[in-house]
């Protein structure tokens, strides 16, 4: 399986500098064949223009995920964008439980259970943010929750990011024999198919280390 490597451009970019990316690295993908998954996950001003270039120019080589998701689902909820809104878009994957979110928007782990079981609903592969202290109770009430929506994690995908919360935008990446074995606690405790992948602080120095000891790597700064 190619490894996944997932661009979280988070506040970042608007539309002139997110379309020179976008045919500058869609480019360089088309002339060069890499064994890697590229998604780019950039504001949510952004994607549906990104969409519409992407469809048409780097369809095999980009795909789109989002930064969050609402678990409300479509309705009166103000800023709120829901897996309804974004039909249509060609949007693979949501990024949910983003420890920036976490911290910011007071984000619940059940709350981000609700958003994982929502994405997967929609066929969008959620990639849920974990730091070791709250991983195990994330994943018991994803399962829960899971279990409550009759969804049978057996068939589908899920996808494990763990960001240690200092390694986050500190330039200090965790060791990755460190990663290793939290990579292996991961799958144990998911039952379903459970991808995982490692952020916080990947750069091109370091990059091959955790492709090596993980499934991939979501990454902030350096991909921007
Ligand atoms: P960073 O961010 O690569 O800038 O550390 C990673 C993340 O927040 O997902």
């Amino acid at each position: 399986m190619p490894k996944l490597i997932i661009a979280n451009w988070k506040s970042n970019h608007n539309l002139e500098t997110a379309f020179r990316w976008v045919e500058t690295v869609g480019s360089f993908l088309k002339n060069n064949k890499i064994d890697c998954k590229l998604v780019l996950a950039p504001p949510f001003s952004l994607v549906s223009s990104l969409s519409i270039l992407i469809q048409a120019e780097f369809a095999n080589y980009l795909e789109l995920a989002v930064q969050d998701l609402s678990f409300r689902g479509k309705g009166s909820f103000t800023g709120e964008v829901c897996a309804q809104n974004l039909e249509g878009l060609g949007i693979g994957y949501a990024i949910v439980g983003h420890s920036e979110r976490r911290s910011l928007k007071g984000e619940t782990d059940q709350e981000v259970a609700q958003k994982t079981i929502e994405a997967v609903r929609h066929n969008i592969v959620p990639v849920v943010c974990v730091d070791e202290g709250y991983l195990e109770t994330q994943i018991q009430l994803i399962k829960q929750e899971a279990a409550e929506a009759k969804i049978y994690f057996a068939n589908q995908q899920l996808i494990v990011a763990y960001e240690p919360l200092e390694a986050i935008g500190s330039g200090q990446n965790a060791p990755a024999n460190k990663v290793t074995e939290i990579v292996k606690n991961i799958k144990k405790l998911g039952d379903f198919q459970t991808k995982v992948i490692y952020g916080g602080s990947v750069k091109a120095e370091n990059v091959a280390e955790y492709l090596a000891v993980t499934d991939g790597v979501l990454i902030g700064g350096a991909s921007l």
